[in-house]
């Protein structure tokens, strides 16, 4: 088969000035981050403002940029033009429960039975909370850095979820409804509907960004991965999810790469060496043609701070070229 070799880079990415969505992905400690930071770095050389997003409760952009960043976007220092931002997506369930249940119980309990009997639902309410926040902000362009393969593309379930909720608070309302109404003077009614009112609002607002997610405009997603079996079969099963998904996907970051000096004679260093290689020729096979394919070597030193960051990212334009 003749594959046309697409350029070994994320230019494409730095050109396609439609893009509004960039999603990294990947199995836990390929180096998702280490990609979202260094791509959120270079696509702010070229799109007016950039917005990187961390919805891994484990985050690591404080790690990385070694600065700390909370749910607000905050400057990223050392840069005009380049915000972060780390958002626990389940906290926005628990935070509704806690003032409910300040405001006078009865609504609490029943966001709690809601909570309990639809799994996911406070991931989902807490995920369209944040995507209606950022819709209302204005950056070019938004990098999100997502949590390990597996929850990747849970938010496209959302919509869902939130419709089962919908049909479970109204079974609710239907049974608890004239006891609350009763009580209505006491408890400060209203409260039903504005449930009824936020959980429509939120599904309203993940429909609508699910619809973009699957435009590829507007949208795409990079999946970052170590060349060694359990990886590259892990990303072949993220590259077919995403296509039964229609979310776009055409870029594959292959990173840890060891380039042993030529003549070297650590054992160790040739044998991976020779391992990744083969890994990454049938990365090649499998995806000339659809995917660029970046290879990024691993350096003797972490990848932190802004200026090893900058340094790291010029490799996603600048292809590495290994010592000979
Ligand atoms: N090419 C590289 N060379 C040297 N160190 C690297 C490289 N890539 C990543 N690292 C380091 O490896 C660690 C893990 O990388 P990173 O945090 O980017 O992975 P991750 O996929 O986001 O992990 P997690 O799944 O835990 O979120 C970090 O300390 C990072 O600095
Ligand atoms: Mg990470």
């Amino acid at each position: 088969m003749e594959d046309e070799l697409l350029p070994p880079t994320l230019q494409n990415v730095l050109d396609q000035k439609t893009l509004k969505w960039i999603f990294c992905g990947g199995k836990g400690g390929v180096g998702k981050t280490t990609t979202s930071c260094s791509l959120a770095i270079q696509l702010a050389t070229c799109r007016e403002s950039v917005l990187l997003i961390s919805t891994d409760p484990a985050h690591n952009l404080s790690d990385a940029f070694g600065q700390k960043f909370s749910k607000d976007a905050t400057k990223v220092n050392g840069f005009d033009n380049l915000y972060a931002m780390e958002i626990d997506p389940t906290s926005s369930m628990q935070e509704m429960i806690e003032q409910s249940d300040q405001n006078g119980g009865a609504m609490g309990g029943m966001m709690q039975d809601l909570a309990f009997a639809i799994p996911g639902v406070d991931e989902a309410m807490g995920f369209a909370e944040i995507m209606k926040h950022v819709k209302s902000m204005t950056y070019s362009v938004i990098v999100f850095d997502t949590a390990p393969t597996g929850h990747t593309l849970r938010f496209l379930s959302f919509p869902s979820v939130l419709e089962k909720a919908l049909g479970k608070l109204s079974d609710l309302s239907g049974r608890f409804g004239p006891m609350l109404q009763q009580m209505s003077g006491m408890f400060g009614m209203g409260q039903q509907e504005d449930m009824f009112g936020r959980l429509e609002e939120m599904r309203g607002t993940i429909t609508e960004v699910n619809a973009q997610f699957k435009d590829p405009e507007l949208t795409t997603f990079i999946c970052v991965c170590i060349s060694e079996f359990l990886s590259l079969y892990e990303t072949e099963r993220l590259v077919q999810e995403l296509s039964s998904y229609e979310i776009d996907t055409h870029n594959i970051v292959v990173n840890q790469l060891i380039f042993p000096k030529r003549g070297s004679n650590c054992e160790q260093c040739n044998v991976r060496h020779a391992m990744q290689q083969k890994y990454l020729r049938e990365a090649h096979e499998l995806y000339d043609g659809m995917f660029n394919i970046v290879q990024l070597p691993l350096l003797t030193e972490e990848v932190r701070g802004p200026e090893k960051l900058k340094a790291f990212s010029r490799m996603l334009v600048e292809p590495y070229v290994p010592p000979q």
